[in-house]
């Protein structure tokens, strides 16, 4: 179940796996993965434990766009498109891009939003992570910024970058720490130690992004898609109610680089050798595979995308990754009240509709007015589908998301 989630978390593993065994518990969900045998173990040696009824729950949602609304007849303008193509081939109408706000301005509003919904006071937060790819700076971390920003004194703050599928990497990071501290503090018996961390009861999961900062303005295969924002979401543990049941991450290699963007460094000063910008590419896609000489490597820090093959490959991954939460879950497709995808292009969404067999009414499609906004895309649908009713308590919703990386994550809870 979290043989994915390893590579990107400097956690103890054994946390991880408790983490995993009290999920397991709380979903009854009678999977043969390792976590499930140990979870059943668990249960018997502590009997009295209403773990079924436990769990992280979403208890508010936020988002935050900038004031730019950017057109479709505004593009066409800049580049040789038109609002004919756009829509047909993507959905979209309009986009909105930050001139004035940075990515820590977009993050502390949707942060902010989403803490006022769930009524969380900022020195209830425990965790802050931020999911991006165009944070502020480096270092402070994009979650350094905003937790300075919004006075989350006590918070442990980091960034997580998984691209646009980042959403759900950031919510399962942020479940199996609050799942791992209640399991500790719950005293339960484990066949595994149990580390003592933080106590974590609140986490607050930002995506943002500009993807307009990394954007050539000049590619209309590419400067069509983008817009920049931020969605936001609390996380709190339950002791009465299970929330989130499950989740699949998986990792895809790109050995031909369908989906890259290059990070430009100041080299000029290194001394060991001549090196160029067009070096670090060749690091970069050394690392992946020896036929990649034929590559065209992206050379700037601009995103480069071979549309076609990321439309087919994100057509099956997503209607699979729903799939897979719902089997972890041991919930049936046709129970559930709402997906909430990735707003990458509307045509996606309704392929995996289609291979699903899911009514399309029932997902959540945000795109037109937005674009693609990267890591924030999952988020800021959730919170267009709260703001529109469209969730109610007991509902299940399945969050799904995939992007560059390779990553493809889905999320199953109950709302
Ligand atoms: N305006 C007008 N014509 C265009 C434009 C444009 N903006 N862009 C491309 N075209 C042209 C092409 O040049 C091509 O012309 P040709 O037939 O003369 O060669 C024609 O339109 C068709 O191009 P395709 O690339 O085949 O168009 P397609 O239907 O595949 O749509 C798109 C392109 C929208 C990019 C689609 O492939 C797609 O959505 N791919 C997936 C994108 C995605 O999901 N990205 C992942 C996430 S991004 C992230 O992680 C940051």
């Amino acid at each position: 179940m979290f043989s994915a989630f390893y590579e990107l978390s400097h956690y103890n593993q054994a946390s991880l796996f408790v983490g995993a065994c009290l999920r397991d518990q709380a979903n009854a969900s009678a999977t043969s993965t390792i976590g499930c045998d140990d979870a059943l173990a668990c249960k018997k040696r502590e009997p009295d434990l209403k773990r079924m009824d436990m769990g992280c729950t979403l208890t508010g949602s936020g988002k935050a766009l900038p004031q730019l609304a950017v057109t479709n007849d505004d593009l066409a303008k800049i580049v040789d498109t038109s609002d004919e193509w756009i829509v047909e081939r993507t959905g979209i109408h309009e986009r909105h891009i930050a001139v004035e706000e940075t990515s820590t301005d977009l993050a502390a509003l949707a942060g902010k939003r989403a803490m006022d919904a769930a009524g969380l006071q900022p020195d209830e937060v425990d965790l802050l992570i931020c999911m991006t790819i165009t944070p502020d700076s480096v270092v402070p971390s994009e979650a350094c910024l905003v937790k300075a920003r919004l006075g989350l004194e006590r918070a442990v703050a980091f960034d997580l970058n998984a691209a646009c599928a980042g959403c759900v990497y950031g919510m399962e990071v942020a479940a199996s720490m609050m799942e791992a501290s209640a399991l500790s503090r719950l005293g339960a018996s484990s066949p595994l130690r149990i580390s003592q961390g933080n106590a974590i009861k609140h986490a607050l999961v930002i995506g943002v992004d500009r993807l307009s900062r990394i954007t050539d303005w000049t590619d209309r295969t590419t400067c069509v898609l983008f817009g920049d924002g931020a969605g936001a979401v609390v996380l709190s543990w339950d002791d009465e109610a299970p929330g989130i049941l499950s989740s699949f991450l998986e990792n895809t290699d790109d050995p031909t680089l369908a989906l890259a963007c290059d990070q430009l460094r100041d080299l000029s000063t290194f001394p060991f050798a001549d090196i160029s910008q067009d070096d670090v590419c060749q690091i970069m896609a050394a690392s992946l595979d020896e036929a990649l000489p034929e590559l065209e490597r992206p050379r700037r820090a601009s995103i480069s995308m071979q549309g076609q093959k990321i439309f087919k490959w994100a057509s099956k991954a997503m209607a699979d990754a729903v799939m897979k939460a719902c089997e972890r879950a041991d919930v049936p497709l046709d129970e559930v009240s709402l997906i909430v995808p990735h707003q990458a292009n509307e045509r996606i969404i309704r392929f995996s509709a289609k291979k699903l067999k899911f009514p399309v009414e029932r997902m959540q499609i945000s795109i037109g007015s937005v674009g693609n906004t990267s890591a924030s895309s999952v988020l800021m649908a959730l919170a267009d589908a709260y703001a529109e009713g469209r969730i109610e308590g007991g509902d299940k919703v399945v969050l799904v998301g995939f992007g560059g990386g390779l990553t493809l994550g889905s999320l199953l809870f109950v709302a």
